[in-house]
């Protein structure tokens, strides 16, 4: 049976698009069945629409706190009874509400080589560290920011002279390969998290992943 997906977007929505085209494959065994977004102007909706998937606008603006926003975007997101919960340029905090509620379905693509760079302007901060290798990691989602367990990473090189916008273009290639063979995973069952002694851990077929996901070099 197929695993009902919803997406949670912000922006442009390429790793949307990916996700959706993968999900059009053979075999694919996930559907993204709604688009969830807290901006109205997201081009990820206009993506969504085009392929016929439904699509819901909730902007934070009108909350007046992180919580409130946090249960109606709950109730927003279980009306398309998902299996899998996934953050695809999701520019927003959660509280740890949202994170228990969805624990162990909810999945992140952020665009460094975690731990390395949490937060914003994960490509400039390569560039002015020197660092001669950066990446994109997905992750299960946790309480900490940016923190959860890895599933798996892509690295590219960072050439002399690359600006930021160079860099984020080579690391959203790398985005849009392994963030649909993460969620395939999670589709299959294959994935799961689980605690142990207050740290969380990803496993892939019963196998506990390192700190850096699966297979990353
Ligand atoms: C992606 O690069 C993703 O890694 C990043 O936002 C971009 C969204 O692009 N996410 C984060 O920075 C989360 N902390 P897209 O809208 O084209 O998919």
């Amino acid at each position: 049976m197929s695993s009902r997906i919803v997406v949670l977007i912000s922006g442009g929505g390429t790793n949307l698009q990916a996700i959706i085209d993968a999900c059009k494959t053979t075999d694919y065994p996930g559907e993204v069945v709604g688009v969830v977004s807290n901006k109205a102007d997201a081009y990820g909706l206009t993506r969504a629409e085009t392929s016929n998937i439904k699509t819901t606008t909730l902007s934070h603006k009108s909350f007046e706190n992180r919580e409130s926003y946090d249960q109606a975007l709950i109730s927003e997101i279980d009306q398309f009874t998902p299996d899998i919960i996934v953050l695809a340029g999701f520019m927003r905090i959660l509280t740890p509400a949202f994170v228990q509620h969805y624990q162990g379905k909810l999945l992140n693509i952020h665009p460094s080589l975690l731990p390395k760079y949490q937060g914003l302007n994960t490509h400039q901060r390569a560039i002015d560290a020197g660092d001669k290798e950066h990446g994109v990691s997905v992750h299960f989602v946790t309480e900490e920011l940016d923190g959860g367990p890895v599933i798996l990473q892509a690295k590219v090189p960072v050439f002399d002279g690359d600006t930021s916008d160079d860099l984020a273009a080579r690391v959203h290639e790398q985005e849009h390969r392994i963030y649909p063979l993460v969620i395939k995973w999670l589709c299959q069952n294959r994935l799961n998290m689980k605690t142990e002694e207050q740290n969380e851990y990803a496993f892939l077929d019963d196998c506990v992943l390192p700190a850096s996901g699966y297979a990353n070099d």
